[in-house]
């Protein structure tokens, strides 16, 4: 009983988090110092461009408590963004830079 009453109250707590954070994590920011903030819309991401959680998590990201900065040339490898933004499936990380850096 106490173990049914635990699940409940973490399904209550994601699925409020999924209703007033717009989708998914909402909007997250990368602060930088060497280039200006990157904001990453899950709005963008779910909604306008169709991409599933699972195509993110947990392979590529968790949450920003636990976030490892990546650099863009490791970008460019393949990782972080970069899985995605090859050129391929949305637009190249070696160009476009005022894109995600406005
Ligand atoms: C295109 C990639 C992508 C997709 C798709 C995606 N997310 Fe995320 N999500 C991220 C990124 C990036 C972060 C930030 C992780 C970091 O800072 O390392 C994040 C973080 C989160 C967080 C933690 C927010 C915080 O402030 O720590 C939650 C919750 C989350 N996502 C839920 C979802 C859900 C639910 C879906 C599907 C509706 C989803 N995400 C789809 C990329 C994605
Ligand atoms: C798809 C989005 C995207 C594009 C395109 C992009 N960046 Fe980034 N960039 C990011 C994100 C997100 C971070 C922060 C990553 C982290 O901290 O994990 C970052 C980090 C950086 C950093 C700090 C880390 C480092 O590598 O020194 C610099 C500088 C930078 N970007 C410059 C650029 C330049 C110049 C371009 C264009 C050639 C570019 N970025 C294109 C998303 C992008
Ligand atoms: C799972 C794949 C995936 C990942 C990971 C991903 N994106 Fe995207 N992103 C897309 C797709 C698909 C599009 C739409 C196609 C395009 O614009 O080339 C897109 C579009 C965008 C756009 C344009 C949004 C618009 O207004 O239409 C920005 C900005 C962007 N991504 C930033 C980022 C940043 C920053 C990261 C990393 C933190 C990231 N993306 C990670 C798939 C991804």
């Amino acid at each position: 009983m106490n173990k049914l009453l635990g699940s409940m109250v973490v399904c209550s707590m994601v699925c409020t988090a999924t209703v007033w954070g717009a989708v998914g994590g909402g909007d997250i920011v990368f602060p930088l110092t060497g280039a200006s903030n990157v904001t990453f819309g899950h709005d963008t991401h779910v909604v306008k461009h169709k991409q599933k959680c699972g195509d993110c998590h947990y392979r590529l990201y968790t949450t920003t408590a636990q976030r490892k900065d990546v650099t863009m040339v490791q970008m460019q490898q393949g990782q972080s963004c970069g899985f995605c933004h090859n050129g391929q499936r949305a637009f190249d990380v070696k160009g476009g830079c005022t894109k995600c850096h406005p």
